[in-house]
């Protein structure tokens, strides 16, 4: 079985996605880290005229082992990853890892933006998650203050909505709502209401198909 979850940043989809691996004990892949993975190595290379050469090499020898998740996590890896993700090749190589893990037997949970549409089009379960930009800021902000990072709401506002419309503007990429996606707005739920609405979803979409 194989369920793909997308949407923007800080919207829950990371967390629904990971308590949706373990209730169905599946493997799970947060796919924004491989881009962010490719950012922070970029991290000093943004500026070269080559860096979109640079961005290539790295994404066609990328090794998430090499990486700290905590370094991963920051705003600046993910303004980072958002400028390599532009680059069509650095795509095409990190399709290749999604999709080897996406194969393994018994199936996968993958999350990120562009998993319905082009990673795992044929998923048997699709879900957008989302949130109000002003909601997500705040989870954010929180997290990072959580970890004494000292960050205002309204820089990670600016942020995320410069995020989402450089993300939404991707010519590379192919952020749209899947037509077959199961939209759950989380803007208003508790992280353990919106797994159980998420898990509500899943089981009804299987058990549809399941019937027919
Ligand atoms: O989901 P996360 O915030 O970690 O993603 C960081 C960035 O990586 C996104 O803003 C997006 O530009 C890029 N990304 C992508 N395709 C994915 C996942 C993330 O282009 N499947």
């Amino acid at each position: 079985m194989i369920i793909a979850i997308d949407g923007p940043a800080a919207s829950g989809k990371g967390t629904i996605s990971k308590k949706l691996a373990q209730h169905f004990d599946l493997p799970h892949m947060d796919t924004g880290l491989l881009y962010r993975a490719v950012g922070y190595a970029m991290r000093d290379d943004l500026d070269q005229p080559n860096w979109e050469q640079l961005a290539i090499d790295k994404a066609q020898s990328l090794d998430l082992s090499h990486f700290h998740e905590h370094d991963l996590t920051t705003a600046e890896a993910g303004v980072a990853a958002s400028k390599v993700a532009r680059v069509p090749e650095v795509r095409a190589a990190l399709r290749e890892v999604q999709l080897n893990f996406a194969s393994q037997a018994g199936g996968a949970i993958l999350d990120g933006r562009d998993i319905g549409t082009r990673i795992c089009p044929e998923a048997d379960v699709k879900l957008y998650v989302t949130a109000d930009a002003f909601t997500r800021a705040q989870r954010r902000t929180k997290q990072l203050n959580a970890r004494g990072v000292d960050v205002t709401i309204d820089e990670i506002l600016a942020q995320i909505e410069k995020r989402d419309a450089d993300d939404k503007n991707n010519p590379a990429g192919a952020f749209f709502i899947a037509e077959d996606a199961h939209l759950l707005d989380t803007t208003k739920l508790s992280i353990e209401t919106a797994f159980q609405a998420a898990l509500e979803l899943v089981n009804d979409v299987l058990a549809q198909k399941k019937s027919s």
